[in-house]
């Protein structure tokens, strides 16, 4: 089956599918976009991703290109034509394709929108998240509007590729204070040496996930103690659990940090009680 893409009003083989070479997202990262989740046919927190695809365009001052119910509607129907059952959503929002200057084009431009839809290995996410992930520390080098989720990813893929290279699957950004930020494209957290659940407090300094809120709003409606408050990279190797959360993988367990074992090195009991009431197992 080939894939279909949504470029600017138009259904279109991927293959095929383009963009400008003038456009502001190829040309200056100038470009937001938004991942959903689904699973078993099932679109995880629809509402907050919407918002926050929102809340980008507007930090940045690009023009949403449609309604949030046409979107919606343009996204269910990339589904339904790439036939999507366990995968993601893509959207990306550029401020529109201009000849090259810094500042922002006439109003007017109409902006770039591109949706696709792919399904991903099920069995291969399941399986990561049974033996837990290794993680990489990383010197966070990123500009300081983390929560903007723009596709001004260059340091994010280096240090992703740095992880991949050390046998990791994902690198934990540490800022000038030793403390974690988040991962490449998951937030991350710990249940510290005395039991209390921890993760970065929302700032320009993380991205605001979707997934991370879902699973704290979890944590406190089951009353574990939970503590919105940044660790450092050693308490995160000394923590008796670590785990990274994400649209794409839940709550998955980080079994290693910088090659230290994390509790018995398999994934520990609130990771995986979070990410079974996560995904409503
Ligand atoms: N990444 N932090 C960063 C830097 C991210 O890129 C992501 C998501 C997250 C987790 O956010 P959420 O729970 O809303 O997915 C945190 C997406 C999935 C991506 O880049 O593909």
């Amino acid at each position: 089956m080939s894939r279909i893409a949504y470029v600017n009003g138009a259904y279109v083989p991927l293959r095929s599918a383009s963009v400008s070479i003038m456009d502001r997202g190829f040309q200056f990262a100038d470009s937001i976009y938004e991942v959903w989740a689904i699973r078993g046919g099932r679109m995880f927190d629809t509402e907050a991703h919407m918002t926050r695809l929102q809340r980008s365009l507007a930090e940045l001052r690009i023009t949403p290109p449609m309604s949030e119910a046409s979107l919606m509607a343009v996204m269910r129907e990339t589904m339904r034509r790439n036939r999507v059952s366990d995968g993601i959503v893509y959207v990306q929002v550029s401020r529109g394709a201009a000849s090259r200057d810094h500042v922002f084009p006439a109003p007017g431009t109409a902006p770039t929108i591109v949706v696709t839809a792919k399904n991903l290995d099920r069995a291969a996410i399941a399986k990561r998240a049974a033996a837990g992930i290794k993680v990489i520390s990383a010197p966070e080098t990123r500009w300081r509007r983390r929560d903007i989720k723009s596709v001004n990813l260059l340091p994010n893929v280096l240090a992703r590729q740095g992880a991949k290279e050390k046998g990791a699957f994902e690198a934990w950004f540490v800022d000038e204070h030793g403390l974690v930020t988040e991962g490449t494209s998951s937030n991350a957290w710990i249940v510290d040496s005395n039991g209390v659940l921890r993760t970065r407090e929302l700032s320009f300094d993380i991205l605001h996930g979707v997934t991370r809120g879902a699973v704290l709003k979890i944590a406190q409606e089951r009353q574990m103690k939970v503590e919105e408050r940044p660790f450092t990279i050693e308490e995160a190797k000394t923590a008796r659990e670590a785990f990274i959360t994400a649209a794409s993988n839940a709550a998955t367990a980080a079994i290693e940090i910088d090659g230290v074992r994390i509790g018995d090195g398999k994934p520990g009991s609130v990771t995986e009680a979070l990410r079974a009431a996560y995904l409503g197992a």
